[in-house]
């Protein structure tokens, strides 16, 4: 094998488990991606959070007003009031579906 060959070979070997490797646990991914709005404990006490009136996931009410299934579409497809301006942006470029299904379960873990 040419040494160029077996470079890129182990390169490829390597890309490969980084893409493996590329699913972060929900709390990381909350804390990269979510807390700026929704505040590290779900409260929505955030600088951001607050001017966009995000919603307190620790509050019971605001839970059982959730669907599970909305909370998916919400974080894959963004949230945009009724002018269609953004309020949070769509994840699914950034997050599999699996991660954003651990995430669900993350902010129902909030509920006091
Ligand atoms: C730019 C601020 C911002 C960021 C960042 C953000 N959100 Fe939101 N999100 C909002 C706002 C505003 C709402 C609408 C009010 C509410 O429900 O709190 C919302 C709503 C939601 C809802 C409720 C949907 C429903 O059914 O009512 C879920 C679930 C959610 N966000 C999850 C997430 C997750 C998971 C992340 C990170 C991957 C995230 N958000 C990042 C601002 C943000």
């Amino acid at each position: 094998m040419k040494p160029t060959t077996k470079l890129l070979l182990s390169a490829l070997a390597f890309a490969a488990s980084a893409a493996l490797a590329a699913a972060a646990p929900a709390a990381e991914n909350w804390e990269n991606h979510c807390a700026k709005c929704h505040g590290a404990d779900g409260k929505g006490q955030t600088k951001v959070g607050k001017k966009l009136q995000a919603k307190d996931y620790t509050d019971a009410k605001v839970q059982a007003d959730m669907k599970d299934a909305d909370m998916i579409k919400a974080t894959v497809e963004g949230v945009f009031d009724k002018a269609g301006k953004e309020r949070m942006k769509a994840y699914k470029d950034e997050l599999s579906a699996d991660e954003v299904k651990a995430l669900v379960a993350y902010i129902r873990k909030f509920k006091a």
